[in-house]
């Protein structure tokens, strides 16, 4: 269940260009979160970003009774969020989402993130029981490549890949996810990332009829279902095929034969 939430904040860092992680003492986030959920944040407390803005939950130490999110400065909200200090108090609504699906049944899993997209699937790595976890990870460039070593540490083979070659592969980060489907099987693929990274995930695991979950990282208005700011079309059994599910209420996390993406 999620709850209204006052929490301090232990500790920010900048991790890259314009990407922060901010670490927050919570111990009912930290026994309760699992991956794939995000919070809601109130970024300022005047009027100016007076929407919540969300957040995914990347990593949590639940000895410590702490969590970490990471973001990249995009607007207002973000920019308020850059600005906390620790020993401040932050105030979220948390956790929420519908969260990744994990099993024992998936032995050999894979996480293909993009840009942002990465931030989810450290936590989704560290509390997989698969044996065999590959994680790749596409960036725009060297300048934005983040958490390298905790995405090291967490997986059996990390593979980047950045658009202009600076880091790693140079190329889509899909391209590696479909080498390493040639040479083994993989039992689930978790992604998350722009649209259309999400796109050729979601027809590569269908060539391969691989199990696959996408998160959606949709801009939000009010983060309750009550707006249509969020919504994503998914597949339905009425006339058209199809109807709009909402991020917020009915993600972000979804099969990703239940979704369609135009
Ligand atoms: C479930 C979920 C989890 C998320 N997790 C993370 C995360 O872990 N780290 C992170 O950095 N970001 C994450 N995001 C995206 C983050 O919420 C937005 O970047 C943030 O709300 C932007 O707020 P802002 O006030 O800084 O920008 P705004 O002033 O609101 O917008 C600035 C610009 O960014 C664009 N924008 C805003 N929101 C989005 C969005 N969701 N997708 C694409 N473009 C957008 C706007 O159109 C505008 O051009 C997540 C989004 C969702 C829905
Ligand atoms: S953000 Fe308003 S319905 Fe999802």
């Amino acid at each position: 269940m999620s709850k209204l939430l006052k929490e301090e904040i232990v500790s920010i860092e900048k991790i890259a260009r314009e990407i922060y992680k901010i670490s927050i003492k919570s111990d009912y986030v930290s026994d309760n979160a699992v991956p794939g959920q995000f919070v809601n944040i109130r970024c300022s407390d005047g009027i100016t970003a007076l929407l919540r803005r969300p957040i995914s939950i990347c990593d949590v130490d639940k000895a410590k009774g702490t969590f970490d999110i990471c973001f990249q400065i995009k607007g207002i909200g973000t920019e308020y969020l850059a600005k906390k200090t620790a020993g401040e108090t932050i105030d979220i609504i948390a956790p929420i989402g519908k969260p990744f699906h994990l099993s024992s049944e998936y032995k050999t899993i894979a996480v293909v993130g993009g840009g942002i997209g990465v931030f989810p699937l450290l936590h989704l790595l560290k509390e997989s029981s698969g044996s065999q976890r590959y994680a790749f990870l596409g960036f725009r460039n060297k300048e934005f490549v983040v958490l390298e070593d905790e995405f090291s540490a967490a997986s059996n083979k990390l593979n980047i890949s950045t658009d202009d070659g600076s880091a790693g592969y140079k190329g889509l980060v899909t391209d590696l996810l479909e080498n390493e489907l040639k040479e083994k099987g993989i039992d689930i693929i978790y992604a998350c990332g722009p649209t259309p990274m999400l796109r050729n995930v979601m027809k590569i695991a269908q060539a391969y009829n691989t199990k696959c979950q996408v998160s959606m990282e949709q801009r939000m208005g009010c983060g309750i279902g009550a707006c249509l700011v969020c919504a994503c079309k998914t597949k339905a059994e009425n006339e058209d095929g199809w109807e709009y599910s909402h991020v917020c209420k009915d993600g972000p996390v979804f099969w990703s034969n239940e979704i369609i993406l135009d």
